[in-house]
């Protein structure tokens, strides 16, 4: 089903700023050229953020769903906050956005920022009515969006479309997991037919993917959208967030990062990394159950520990699940001379090779070039330095993007 549409009458002031906010289209505060009109419209709405009442949580901790709906109206609402504010003006979350928020979060051990979660997971609803259990990949639309603009919109569906194409791929994690535990022929003939099977849901990952460039404009992403993702690691003029009213809580701490919303938290491309493998441990030389199940424990890559806590909490069990497994799927393969399933299985590790090769042309279009562009158009104005291009995930993301790539490729079991 849907995520809900709206929280509760009783909570019905945060949906309204949000509603305003949109309505009244707020510009970026750094937007070049935005106009006093601009400005002190987006200054009232701030006020009228400030003067919300601090709204008790009790009445929504019961249902997990408007939950998570409060914690997406009130991130936005922070982000709509702090990137309409002028650049030279201090960073502070206002107690109303702050108290309700830091409380949720503790609830769904979230981070206080906008997550992949509530751009894409918990932001979608059917374009026309429908009873089928999962939505055709044609009947999507976003809810909230930060410039009212269908390429954002775009942007977030192509993640929603990858998501439910995915359901398939962890269905045949499943299955695969479970033959591998009975571990005969009759297993071993079934897991090559799911990992021929996953190639394919791979390959239509890639076209999914490729699907973006249909109606999300490189320029217009770069600009105009992703600017209002950033988190505390990105800002430009490298303000620290203070978030008033965190001092009610004595149990509350400053958080330790806070990134900005990226795929990268997406369970889907990760649990397959997991299962089929693909990490610094690939290289290891005897992979046998138990030792390669703590490899993976101790060694995944620090960027998905990251992001794993801006993942809802029962995606990070699922990955955690996966991690534990004692019969990894990688070992098997090797371990079992049988020449169609190590095809089928680095047939599903090259579709996820092809898959990140193409992840890479689509970050050098909607990122690497409009840096260029821009820097090449700003570059009388400022000194803007040789720091490498990050990602909203905070990663350094030219060099991260090719070694994953590159470990993927790496994944591959040479036949004897
Ligand atoms: C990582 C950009 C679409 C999946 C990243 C990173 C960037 C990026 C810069 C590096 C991490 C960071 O610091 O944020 C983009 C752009 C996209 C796009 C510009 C579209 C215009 C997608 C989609 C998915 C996806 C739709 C699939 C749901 C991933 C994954 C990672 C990642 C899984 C982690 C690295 C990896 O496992 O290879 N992306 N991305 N991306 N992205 Fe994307
Ligand atoms: N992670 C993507 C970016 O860096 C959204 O733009």
């Amino acid at each position: 089903d849907p995520p809900p549409a709206r929280l509760p009458a009783d909570w019905e002031a945060w949906e309204a700023v949000l509603d305003e906010a949109i309505a009244e289209s707020l510009q970026l505060g750094d937007k070049p050229g935005i106009t006093p009109a601009e400005m002190s419209r987006s200054e009232s709405w701030r006020q009228r953020v400030r003067e919300l009442p601090v709204i008790p949580i009790l009445g929504l901790i019961r249902s997990e769903t408007n939950l998570r709906r409060a914690h997406l109206v009130l991130a936005w609402t922070m982000h709509f906050y702090i990137h309409s504010l002028p650049p030279d003006v201090p960073v502070i979350v206002p107690a109303p956005v702050t108290i309700p928020l830091f409380q949720l979060c503790t609830h769904l051990q979230l981070p206080p920022v906008v997550t992949y979660a509530d751009t894409v997971l918990y932001n979608w609803t059917l374009k026309t009515p429908s009873n089928r259990p999962t939505p055709a990949l044609d009947n999507l639309q976003s809810r909230t969006l930060f410039t009212g603009t269908n390429d954002e919109q775009v942007f977030y569906l192509t993640s929603a479309r990858m998501e439910l194409r995915g359901v398939e791929a962890l269905e045949l994690m499943r299955s695969t997991m479970d033959e591998a535990f009975v571990g005969d022929d009759i297993a071993m003939r079934r897991i090559t037919t799911f990992l021929a099977r996953l190639a394919t849901v791979i390959d239509d990952l890639q076209t999914l993917l490729a699907g973006v460039r249909d109606g999300c404009d490189p320029n217009t992403f770069y600009t105009a959208i992703r600017p209002w993702f950033r988190g505390a690691d990105s800002d430009p003029a490298k303000r620290r967030w203070e978030f008033e009213g965190m001092d009610s809580d004595p149990s509350w701490t400053y958080p330790a990062e806070l990134s900005g919303p990226s795929a990268g938290q997406s369970s889907l491309v990760h649990a397959l990394d997991m299962f089929l493998g693909v990490d610094e441990f690939s290289h290891a030389p005897t992979l046998t159950g138990a030792s390669s199940a703590q490899a993976q424990q101790t060694k995944k890559s620090a960027f998905l520990t990251r992001m794993q806590l801006y993942m809802p909490r029962h995606h990070r069990n699922f990955l955690n699940h996966l991690a534990a497994n004692p019969r990894p799927l990688r070992a098997i393969v090797a371990g079992a001379n049988d020449e169609k399933l190590l095809d089928a299985y680095n047939a599903a590790v090259g579709a996820l090779k092809r898959f990140r090769d193409y992840h890479i042309q689509i970050v050098t279009s909607y990122i690497i070039q409009p840096a260029r562009k821009a820097k090449a158009e700003s570059e009388a104005a400022a000194g803007t330095g040789k720091e490498p291009l990050k990602g909203t995930g905070g990663t350094d993301l030219a060099k991260f993007l090719k070694a994953v790539r590159d470990r993927t490729a790496a994944a591959v079991i040479e036949s004897e």
